[in-house]
């Protein structure tokens, strides 16, 4: 029997534990995307100005400069070198998989597809750290720019009462602050939901122009301020090492690595919109690939600026940095216009992420992992309004309450664990299925990318502060918890009896095609 052929699935013949284990078929992935509602409108400059939108945010405006003072110095700029290739090679692999299984749904329809249904639960369950936790994060840092700004224009200081989180966690323990609620973080989450509600076509025009004058930005800051440049803030390119790891030297500089790691978050959201695509076999990889680079290649010219005008150490303690270094080249007018680039650039990193989380949990509604009310289409607008507004209450409530280092920490630990597991099955896929048609494959083979992948990622969650891999392991608990009580009983996979007449209709079509449910040996 080949690998495409139907291995039959009676119910109640199966054991437990290989229900776990049950994989979605190519041939029921690409059933689901000829059945898909969504509109296929996005062009490839639309998904790498998603790319663009979701990965330059907080990282580059608001993380390098405390992570150049405090740990790398002007070899801030190799981090970004060091980060970018973990993330570039998770982005071969994200393009492999994306163009072969182009669904919304992300690393978790690639992991439903190679490693079964248990792996795929729990990466897209992790991938609510990325998505919805990571837009929780922007959106705080988003809070302190506004603030800011309105300070700048009008003299207004609004009250911390109502920016800042009424929590704080200060040696591994939450304590209250005496602040309500950060209600800018709030009302940004809500705003940018209801525009997601309206549509995506909508939403990448708006994302468009927002990118658009994101990039400006980032050149105008560029371009206005080499001529400031003092070489000799180059010197020691490597600070010598203060006696603690993090604490500058070659170690310093791979701890600063970790921090701006947060800088590349988000290029896989590209893959979300997979399903709204028009050619997605072409663009997919364009966009990922495409994004990443751009980004790479401005982040570190930013780094050579930021490092170069101002001596590294005077960017102690600043959220700031790019009004520091504009500050300190005399041109105020630059400076404003430089900071309503950043809270307009902060909010697109908002709206891609907010896109993309949706989408995640309609996939995993359409397989009946989540209750069904999770993968509606609005009618008229043909989007996921149901989880679009979960998400963007989830995201306004996180926002509101959390401080943002507790925030971006458990992001980069859960995306982190979603480019191992997206790395590993580039590899499982190319042994178990190397029949399907792959239109863009990682080069070198299926081992040197992806395991280097693989393994930079373990490296940088093993960074992370204890407390913080402690949460990642409660949340993925809970999450076992719910496919345990919910999922595995729900899953329309291991329980074909509860699939309605939609979703027959798909598996006639597949059974037409000579694909069905097949489970690992
Ligand atoms: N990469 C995105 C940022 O830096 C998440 O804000």
């Amino acid at each position: 029997m080949t690998k495409s052929e139907i291995v039959a699935y009676v119910p109640g013949e199966t054991s437990w534990w290989r229900k776990l284990f049950a994989i979605k078929t190519m041939e029921q992935l690409q059933g689901d995307i000829q059945n898909s509602e969504m509109k296929r409108t996005l062009n490839f400059f639309d998904l790498t100005s998603i790319g663009i939108g979701a990965i330059i945010g907080t990282g580059i405006f608001v993380l390098t400069g405390v992570a150049a003072a405090k740990n790398a110095g002007p070899s801030i700029a190799i981090s970004f070198i060091v980060s970018g290739i973990a993330a570039g090679t998770a982005a071969l692999s994200y393009s492999e998989m994306a163009c072969m299984i182009p669904v919304a749904g992300s690393a978790y329809t690639y992991t439903y597809a190679t490693m079964g249904e248990l792996v795929g639960w729990t990466i897209g369950w992790d991938l609510i750290l990325e998505y919805l936790v990571g837009a929780a994060t922007v959106s705080v840092g988003w809070s302190a720019y506004f603030v800011e700004f309105i300070h700048s224009i009008s003299g207004y200081k609004m009250s911390p009462k109502w920016t800042d989180a009424p929590f704080r966690y200060l040696d591994e323990e939450f304590s209250t602050t005496g602040n309500y609620i950060n209600l800018p973080a709030v009302i940004v989450s809500l705003a940018i939901t209801a525009l997601l509600c309206l549509g995506v076509r909508e939403s990448a025009r708006v994302n468009s122009v927002m990118v658009s004058i994101k990039v400006v930005v980032v050149l105008l800051t560029i371009f206005a301020c080499i001529k400031n440049i003092n070489p000799d803030n180059y010197t020691p390119f490597f600070p010598p090492n203060e006696g603690k790891f993090e604490k500058f030297g070659v170690t310093g500089m791979l701890s600063a690595a970790t921090t701006v790691f947060f800088a590349y978050i988000g290029f896989d959201a590209i893959s979300t919109a997979a399903q709204e695509a028009k050619n997605p076999q072409r663009d997919l990889p364009i966009g990922i690939c495409g994004s990443l680079i751009i980004c790479t290649v401005l982040y570190i010219a930013v780094c050579f600026i930021l490092t170069g005008v101002v001596p590294y150490k005077d960017y102690g303690g600043t959220a700031k940095p790019i009004s520091v270094l504009i500050a300190r080249t005399g041109m105020n007018w630059l400076n404003i216009v430089v900071s309503l680039g950043i809270i307009v650039g902060l909010a697109s990193v908002m709206l891609i992420l907010l896109m993309g989380q949706p989408r995640i949990f309609y996939a995993m509604a359409k397989d009946g992992l989540f209750p069904e009310i999770a993968a509606k289409v609005h009618p008229r607008f043909k989007t996921p309004w149901f989880t679009t507004i979960v998400s963007g209450v989830a995201c306004a409530v996180l926002g509101g309450i959390l401080p943002v280092d507790v925030l971006g920490e458990m992001t980069s630990v859960g995306t982190l664990f979603a480019f191992f597991l997206v790395n590993i099955g580039v590899i499982v896929l190319r042994f178990k299925r190397p029949d399907i048609e792959r239109k863009f494959k990682v080069p070198l083979g299926p081992f040197v990318i992806p395991l280097l992948g693989a393994a930079l990622s373990v490296l940088l969650i093993c960074t992370a502060s204890k407390s913080t891999i402690a949460r990642l392991f409660i949340w993925m608990g809970i999450g076992l918890v719910i496919y345990a009580v919910y999922g595995r009983t729900h899953s329309k996979i291991n329980n074909p009896h509860l699939a309605r007449y939609d979703d027959e209709k798909v598996a006639t079509q597949n059974e037409l095609r000579g694909g069905a449910v097949s489970h690992l040996p």
